[in-house]
């Protein structure tokens, strides 16, 4: 089988349903290897731009490339590079978790090795013989996800993948999903949450409404909104300030500095979810 690239190119993608926008001529440009996060409010179309690039839906209008090849020219075999997990991709609670699993290997060909090295990799290996519908949030989650590696994919699709999980569920998810950058895959998760995508994405984009509004390292997107640009500082006798960061006050930081006055200094760009309230005007909530 033909191993793809893992890079993604999107050339003004557009959907609509029933006269409905979702997605407006969307603009990605993904390398082989990185963790891109497509984040937006319910309703922004993530999902829909995932079960586009993944062949599960056409686009209006506009041009995909997954490693340099059309997305229209990706055959079914091919797909199977692909690990998907999807919002709406349920679990059967009355089966075991390899039963869940056996059902799709039976779909992709694959063996009794692949669907316990998949369950392996995500921690549930001594859960095998457990009813899906007995396992925690977290261990569900996980189920999920081994589905999505059990063809051992070269691009991981990632939708909503901790949606409802508790932070130290969510954690694990986040380890394996950065074990598998590790061994190069390319992962396109989307999400609604900021700190998640602080945390493992090399470059976002921001979705509104089907547009993209900011695409970027996290980082430098929180930086280009600093409009305040201060310096709070939290004095060893136990006040706050807050001064400009500019040249004005070297003297001042300097000097708190070197009589020991100064705790901790901090800058003041905002946090990605206060960018995203600021452009969209909307919290993110699932
Ligand atoms: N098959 C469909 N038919 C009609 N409307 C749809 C369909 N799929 C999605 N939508 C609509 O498209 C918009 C974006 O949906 P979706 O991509 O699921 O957003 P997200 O994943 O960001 O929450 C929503 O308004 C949703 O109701
Ligand atoms: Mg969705």
């Amino acid at each position: 089988m033909r191993k793809l690239n893992g890079s993604i190119k999107t050339s003004k993608i557009s959907k609509s349903f029933s006269g409905k926008t979702v997605l407006k001529s969307i603009d990605l440009d993904i390398k082989n290897g990185e963790i891109f996060g497509l984040l937006g409010p319910s309703g922004a179309g993530k999902t829909t731009l995932i079960r586009i690039l993944t062949g599960q839906l056409s686009p209006d209008s506009g041009n995909a490339f997954i490693g340099g090849t059309d997305i229209r020219k990706i055959t079914g075999r091919e797909r199977r590079c692909f690990g998907i997990t999807m919002d709406d991709f349920g679990v059967y609670e009355r089966l075991n978790c390899y039963d869940n699993l056996k059902i799709f290997a039976g779909i992709y060909g694959l063996s009794k090795a692949n669907i316990k090295n998949a369950l392996k990799k995500v921690g549930l290996s001594n859960a095998e013989k457990t009813a899906a519908g007995k396992l925690s949030k977290g261990m569900t989650g996980r189920l999920k996800l081994a589905r999505a590696f059990m063809t051992d994919p070269d691009i991981l699709f990632l939708d909503e993948p901790t949606s409802g999980l508790d932070p130290a569920a969510a954690a694990e998810i986040h380890k394996m999903i950065l074990e598998e950058k590790r061994h190069g895959k390319t992962v396109f998760l989307t999400t609604h949450i900021m700190t998640e995508a602080e945390k493992l994405c090399d470059n976002i984009a921001l979705l509104n409404d089907g547009k993209i509004v900011e695409y970027g390292k996290p980082k430098e997107i929180c930086r280009k909104f600093n409009d305040k640009k201060t310096l709070k500082i939290h004095l060893t006798d136990g006040r706050d300030i807050e001064i400009p960061l500019d040249k004005n006050s070297a003297e001042t930081v300097a000097e708190l500095i070197s009589t020991g006055k100064a705790e901790t200094m901090h800058t003041t760009e905002p946090d990605l979810e206060t960018v995203f309230m600021e452009i969209t005007g909307k919290e993110l909530f699932a």
